[in-house]
């Protein structure tokens, strides 16, 4: 079974990628890692460690990491804002959505990617299958909302692991949007693969209904509703994916 980082990069190889766009990065272990001509890193705080740290440096990215490296320490909406204009002509090709996991600014994410994504880009995002409902407790603006609960005793059976409500932007889109085509990958906590196409599981909710779902709802009707298929089912994902090039 691949892991999470093969899962992505698999996805990078197959589209010929050129641009690569990560939001929430956090210590690079994907961003790092990743092999793409360009890479561009969206993060508050990147909470990187040792060398790793300099390596946001222009100068240093340049003279030692082929300067192919963006960094923006901002929120995904603050990037957005100041720097959509500069993907005029230079699209992302695949796009890791791994921000603030709250139901609200995932979708917002989403839509802002699908104004940069290349014709024929992909974008994955990340912790869309809770295993349970701790792990998808639903937060408001932040983590930390996740940890006080925690800290205090709330959450019966926190490990740590949170994915937060990010399942619920697939419900949206897989209701409002006839024009995109929504995969979930049972590998690590869930990983949604996106790209331009017929929507063949139109949900049909309205926004109200959406906001009103809670996690024993999706408990019921994950596999409809994530469109969820086997982790090996990329396999046959792959080869589609280059075709509009
Ligand atoms: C799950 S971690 C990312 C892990 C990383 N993608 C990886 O695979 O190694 C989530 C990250 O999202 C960042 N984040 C939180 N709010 C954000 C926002 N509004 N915009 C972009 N990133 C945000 C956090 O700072 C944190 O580093």
């Amino acid at each position: 079974m691949r892991t999470r980082l093969q899962v992505i990069q698999d996805i990078v190889d197959a589209v010929q990628t050129k641009v690569y766009l990560e939001i929430g990065v956090e210590e690079g272990v994907v961003f790092y890692r990743v092999k793409a001509p360009k890479k561009i890193a969206v993060d508050p705080q990147f909470l990187f460690q040792g060398r790793s740290k300099l390596r946001k440096n222009r100068l240093v990215n340049s003279l030692f990491y082929g300067n192919h490296e963006y960094f923006y320490e901002q929120t995904s909406n603050d990037f957005f804002k100041h720097h959509k204009q500069q993907f005029t002509t230079e699209k992302v090709d695949v796009a890791l959505i791994d921000g603030l996991h709250t139901y609200a600014q995932v979708y917002i994410d989403i839509m802002n990617v699908l104004d940069i994504l290349s014709p024929n880009g992909v974008m994955i995002i990340d912790d869309c299958n809770p295993p349970s409902a701790v792990v998808e407790t639903p937060v408001v603006d932040s983590i930390t909302e996740v940890w006080e609960k925690a800290k205090k005793g709330e959450l019966a059976g926190w490990t740590g692991r949170w994915t937060g409500d990010v399942w619920k932007a697939l419900v949206r889109l897989q209701s409002e949007r006839n024009d995109l085509n929504i995969v979930t990958l049972d590998a690590d906590y869930g990983m949604a693969v996106i790209v331009k196409g017929e929507n063949k599981n139109n949900l049909g909710f309205t926004l109200a209904e959406i906001d009103k779902l809670t996690y024993s709802d999706l408990d019921t009707n994950r596999a409809k509703w994530l469109n969820l298929k086997d982790s090996d089912y990329l396999d046959e994902i792959l080869p589609l994916l280059n075709k509009a090039k």
